[in-house]
């Protein structure tokens, strides 16, 4: 009965009070006519008015606790004919407080989305907002509870929505939703993501150029099928070697290569601005004594020569397939892991490359990785790009569809993410630029921004300045035509140096201008390459 009060009052609303914010307190929770899926079926719909609700912290993807939410929440359960899947898309309407804005959000790791935890500090700002589970059991850190199905083969249909078709929903189905709620459709639609989240607007950039105005893509997870492999390469390095350096080893030869190239760039921060440029050699570091764990070690050559291969990345010097390596800057304890186990050092396999080798590349569970040395990494990289490059590549230069519908896409990179290959982005941008030729700018649908000393997405771990507001960017460019040049940035509070910097719109660089405070921005212009 209700619900048909306020179908009737949104028509004899005038159209001018029909635009003002306070009309969306008549609008019910449950009055949303649900969209036409194409290639989906819905099975269920909840709905649940939340007043004064709030998401409490939880790290690392909800850094602060966010209160005083009041939204409607709608959750479309809907699968796939033949796939045998459930899929749950959230959606958060503000109630009362919308700003005309979708946004879809990403996930991380092997999680499609992070639900609650990415929905409330947008539905907090007044976008409606949404997340899929893509129809997998939520946890980032592993694909074991999904990945193969009863028989033991790779669920494929499964990983097509981790891939890319869940995306699509997603934007699909929130955009309907919302419209439907506020009885207009968003002014204008974003995705917001990074790492899957990342690789997840690619995607939606390259297969779905119409479905968001602006997709912003912070440390994209492209190349999946080779950068994952590529992942394991450290392991495959120290297999090979029989050798397990310490953390602290490792961690001294980071902050050697930091200090032997800081100031090529003429300002001394601790950060290498373009590792690229950095030419420090391990092996000069042999026979150097350390301090470790209370002991004093001496540098072997088999260590440096481990740390030269690590940064060097699998290449053809080995007969290997070629792939980025780790920058020098970027923390080794993610990839080149390594513990004590009954008093020896023993390497251990990061999660993202575990699950996709073990359950995907290898469909065993039991795969041994301590065993793979180069030979092993050969054949896995090959397998891999063999059977899901056209699956979940997602590294599709063709955006002349995002291109033409108007489309914004802002891709920003740590360049010493620890994960995630920052030269890939680059690569990327320059395939792309490469494929639309002389005929298209660039620039006009994206850009580029790489971070010096910044870590993966900009957790802060690492002492670079991270890009403040990249979202705000991409909606002044989406909006008001505002391209950005460059995105302004600051050190992580936890950094020993604080100091605020501009990031580049590569492949341009920041440049001291050799006067001026170098604790401020202020004091640096972005310029080619070859003048810096
Ligand atoms: C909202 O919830 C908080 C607790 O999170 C409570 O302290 C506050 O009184 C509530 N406000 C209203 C208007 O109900
Ligand atoms: C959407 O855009 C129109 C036209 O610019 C504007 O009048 C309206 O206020 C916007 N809607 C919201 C909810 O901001
Ligand atoms: C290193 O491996 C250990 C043991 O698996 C794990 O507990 C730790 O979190 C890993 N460290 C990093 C930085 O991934
Ligand atoms: C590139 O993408 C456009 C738009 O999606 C499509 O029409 C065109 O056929 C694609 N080009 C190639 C070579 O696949
Ligand atoms: C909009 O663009 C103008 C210049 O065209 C610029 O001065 C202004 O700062 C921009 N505003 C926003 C919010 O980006």
């Amino acid at each position: 009965m209700l619900s048909v009060l306020v179908f009737v009052a949104a028509f004899v609303l005038s159209p001018l009070s029909f635009a003002h914010p306070l009309s969306h307190h008549a609008l019910s929770c449950a009055d949303i006519r649900l969209p036409h899926i194409p290639g989906a079926k819905v099975i269920d719909v909840q709905y649940d008015e939340k007043r004064n609700h709030t998401v409490p912290e939880t790290l690392p993807f909800l850094p602060e606790t966010v209160s005083g939410l009041n939204i409607c929440e709608v959750i479309v359960t809907l699968s796939h004919p033949g796939a045998n899947d459930k899929v749950s898309v959230q959606v958060w309407l503000p109630i009362g407080t919308w700003n005309g804005r979708f946004v879809g959000t990403g996930g991380q790791g092997w999680a499609a989305g992070l639900g609650d935890l990415a929905l409330a500090p947008f539905a907090a700002e007044g976008f409606a907002v949404a997340s899929t589970d893509a129809g997998l059991p939520y946890n980032p850190e592993s694909p074991q509870a999904w990945a193969l199905d009863t028989s033991g083969h790779v669920n494929i249909g499964l990983l097509t929505n981790f891939a890319s078709r869940s995306v699509h929903d997603l934007a699909v189905v929130g955009k309907a939703v919302t419209a439907s709620y506020y009885k207009n459709a968003a002014n204008h639609s974003y995705w917001y993501g990074c790492s899957t989240g990342g690789r997840q607007g690619l995607v939606e950039a390259q297969k779905y150029p119409d479905d968001f105005d602006g997709i912003l893509a912070g440390a994209p997870a492209i190349y999946w099928p080779e950068y994952v492999v590529a992942e394991l390469w450290p392991q495959a390095v120290m297999n090979e070697a029989q050798v397990y350096p310490s953390q602290c080893e490792l961690k001294w030869f980071t902050q050697t290569a930091i200090d032997a190239c800081d100031e090529l760039d003429g300002v001394k921060d601790g950060i290498i601005n373009d590792p690229s440029k950095c030419k420090y050699n391990p092996s000069t570091a042999v026979g150097s004594k350390i301090k470790c764990d209370g002991k004093t070690t001496t540098v072997s050559t088999e260590v440096a020569e481990i740390v030269r291969k690590i940064w060097e990345g699998p290449g053809s010097l080995y007969g290997l397939p070629r792939w980025s390596g780790l920058t020098l800057g970027a923390p080794l304890d993610s990839l080149a892991n390594t513990t004590v186990s009954h008093g020896t050092h023993v390497g251990n396999t990061f999660f993202v490359p575990e699950g996709w080798i073990r359950y995907f590349v290898e469909a065993d569970p039991d795969f041994d990785f301590s065993k793979v040395g180069y030979k092993d990494f050969d054949y896995i990289f090959q397998r891999s790009v063999a059977k899901y490059e056209s699956l979940i590549g997602s590294d599709n230069p063709n955006l002349s569809g995002f291109q033409k519908s108007n489309g914004k896409l802002l891709m920003w990179h740590g360049l010493s993410d620890q994960l995630i290959f920052p030269q890939d982005s680059a690569r990327y941008y320059q395939e792309v630029d490469k494929y639309g030729g002389r005929s298209s700018n660039v620039d006009d649908y994206l850009r580029l921004f790489l971070a010096p000393g910044v870590d993966h997405c900009g957790a802060g771990t690492t002492p670079g300045a991270i890009p403040s507001d990249p979202f705000g960017a991409l909606i002044s460019w989406v909006e008001n035509g505002t391209a950005p040049e460059a995105l302004s940035a600051v050190t992580p509070a936890t950094a020993r140096e604080q100091f605020t910097r501009k990031i580049c719109r590569y492949p341009l660089v920041e440049k001291y201008r050799g006067h001026g405070k170098v604790d401020s921005a202020e004091s640096f212009d972005c310029v080619e390459e070859c003048e810096a």
